[in-house]
């Protein structure tokens, strides 16, 4: 064969690897509400930036090519021109299913952003482990597994389920560090409906068992959910624009932009009455650039708002107490939400910025027996942890153990503000006087007005700012105007921190 002919074969073959399953299957894959792999990337990546890489990688018998491209395209794009790599797993050849080529593929484009230090998306359409393969394709989800876990805190992971993920497939994703589900298209399941029938005699639908709705709301083993692929291939993209490549590297900056609105308007969101709740993202909204806010898990803990935003151009990780949902108490699910997020800000340089207004930790059973003592040390080991630029701003309430646990001065913030309505103190005004003055209140002779008498005392006393400033706790006490540019000076104050814990193999964080 001469070069031409070579030439033309080399064509031919290619378009074969590229046309996946063939018409009838791409034909099923639409029908489904779904798009495949190579449609998925071309929405991903800005035009034309996608390489693909080990496209012949399988069968070298390619006449007879049973498994165009192993079922996954791997490669690497630009998105907002800075390199990113790729792999969609291709629902049209074998349904997606992991064999040891396909596994090898994305490990190899795991190992390449590794060593360029580039973050990584999989798109994730499967039916699993190709049964055929069998114990190779355990052996290739292990592979998976490591490398997404020597890969955490060293290059960004983000899974998108755009399809089934089940069985123990699901812990590619789960060992990332943040999942899109696309509505009625992703499902993620330990063991699906029919065995949950045979062991529990539980009916339940693919949707509701394991559906974008239900990992964003009930379990939060999801971060975000979109309506449809090409909203979520957006998300994916201003998601990466908050984020540096790698660990070493930091996140792009961007113009600085006001935030829409009237700082005027910072005075009026507070209640009067400290029982009265608001939306703090109301306030977020008036402090970050161009009030934009990218709100990770908002509809899970929705007690915690976590989420990214860029203060004078520079990206930051914020993290407040949503006195609207729980009275912003912290939870299980909080403490869990708001923790996960510190560490990827702290392990990716976003400096934090804490937005606190929370009453104490929730009471009761549920809570106690569910292990909340376990769950809120994580945000005490997450916040001390982090060595990045820590800002605090106390806003309203400030009780007890949640008062350390939202990044306090004693977990090393690096400075905390609080707004003249600040309460800060061990417990609330009407809890503490029940048990300081709990003789006094039943002996008077009217209680009710005695404990009103002296729960206004100890608020006069303790619930406001200046005795944590007296201690040196808070670095001053600000007018709610000045929060933006208080914010902006001290980051830039900080944009020269060191900080180093001492050496360690790792911490035992309390899991
Ligand atoms: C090989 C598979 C496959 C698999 C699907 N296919 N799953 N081939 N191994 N695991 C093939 C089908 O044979 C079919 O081939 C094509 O993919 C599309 O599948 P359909 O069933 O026609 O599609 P659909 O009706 O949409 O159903 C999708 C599905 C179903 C729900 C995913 O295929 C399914 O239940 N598959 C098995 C899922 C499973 O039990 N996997 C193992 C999980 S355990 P043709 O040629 O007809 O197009 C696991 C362990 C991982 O993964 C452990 C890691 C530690």
């Amino acid at each position: 064969m001469g070069m031409q002919e070579k030439l033309e074969q080399l064509k031919q073959w290619r378009d074969k690897i590229h046309a996946g399953g063939g018409p009838r299957r791409i034909e099923k894959q639409h029908q489904s509400g779904k798009k495949t792999a190579r449609e998925r990337i071309a929405l991903l990546f800005d035009p034309g930036t996608f390489v693909e890489i080990n496209t012949f990688a399988g069968d070298p018998d390619m006449a007879n090519l049973e498994h165009p491209g192993e079922g996954v395209v791997t490669g690497y794009g630009k998105v907002e021109g800075r390199k990113v790599y790729v792999f969609a797993q291709d629902f049209t050849v074998a349904g997606g299913s992991l064999g040891r080529i396909h596994a090898a593929k994305i490990c190899h484009v795991l190992d390449l952003a590794m060593k360029t230090g580039a973050p990584v998306v999989g798109l994730n359409d499967s039916g699993g482990a190709r049964i055929q393969e069998g114990v190779d394709a355990l052996n290739g989800y292990g592979e998976i597994f490591f490398r997404n876990t020597i890969a955490s805190g060293v290059i960004p992971q983000i899974s998108v389920i755009m399809g089934p993920c089940a069985g123990g497939a699901v812990y590619s994703p789960a060992l990332t560090d943040f999942i899109f589900m696309v509505q009625g298209v992703g499902q993620m399941f330990i063991t699906g409906p029919q065995v949950i029938k045979a062991v529990t005699g539980e009916d339940v639908t693919m949707e509701v068992l394991g559906g974008a709705a239900t990992h964003n709301q009930t379990s939060g083993v999801a971060h975000f959910m979109a309506s449809d692929e090409e909203t979520c291939m957006q998300m994916v993209r201003q998601l990466l624009s908050y984020l540096p490549s790698n660990n070493l590297d930091e996140a792009p900056q961007y113009a600085a932009v006001e935030p829409p609105g009237d700082p005027e308007e910072l005075l009026q969101i507070i209640p009067d009455n400290p029982n009265m709740s608001y939306d703090v993202r109301k306030i977020i909204r008036l402090v970050v650039d161009g009030g934009e806010l990218f709100e990770v898990q908002p509809l899970y803990a929705r007690n915690a708002v976590v989420g990214f935003a860029r203060m004078n151009g520079q990206a930051v990780g914020i993290v407040a107490n949503q006195p609207d949902y729980l009275a912003g108490c912290l939870d299980i699910n909080a403490s869990d939400k708001i923790s996960r997020f510190v560490r990827f800000c702290d392990a990716f340089n976003l400096p934090l910025v804490t937005f606190m207004d929370v009453p104490g930790f929730l009471p009761g059973t549920a809570q106690e027996y569910g292990g909340i003592i376990r769950h809120g040390a994580k945000m005490l080991y997450a916040y001390s942890e982090a060595t990045v630029p820590k800002v605090t701003i106390i806003l309203r309430k400030a009780y007890g153990g949640a008062y350390l646990a939202m990044c306090s001065s004693s977990l090393r913030a690096d400075a905390v503000f609080a707004w003249p309505t600040a309460e800060i103190a061990v417990m609330g005004p009407e809890g503490a006087v029940n048990i300081i003055h709990r003789k006094e209140i039943a002996e008077a002779e009217n209680p009710m007005e005695m404990r009103a008498k002296l729960t206004a005392e100890y608020r006069d006393k303790f619930a406001n700012p200046y005795v944590a400033s007296a201690r040196g706790f808070i670095e001053d006490v600000i007018d709610p105007r000045d929060t933006r540019a208080r914010i902006i000076t001290t980051l830039e104050s900080l944009d020269s921190k060191r900080e180093s814990r001492p050496r360690k193999k790792h911490g035992n964080m309390p899991v």
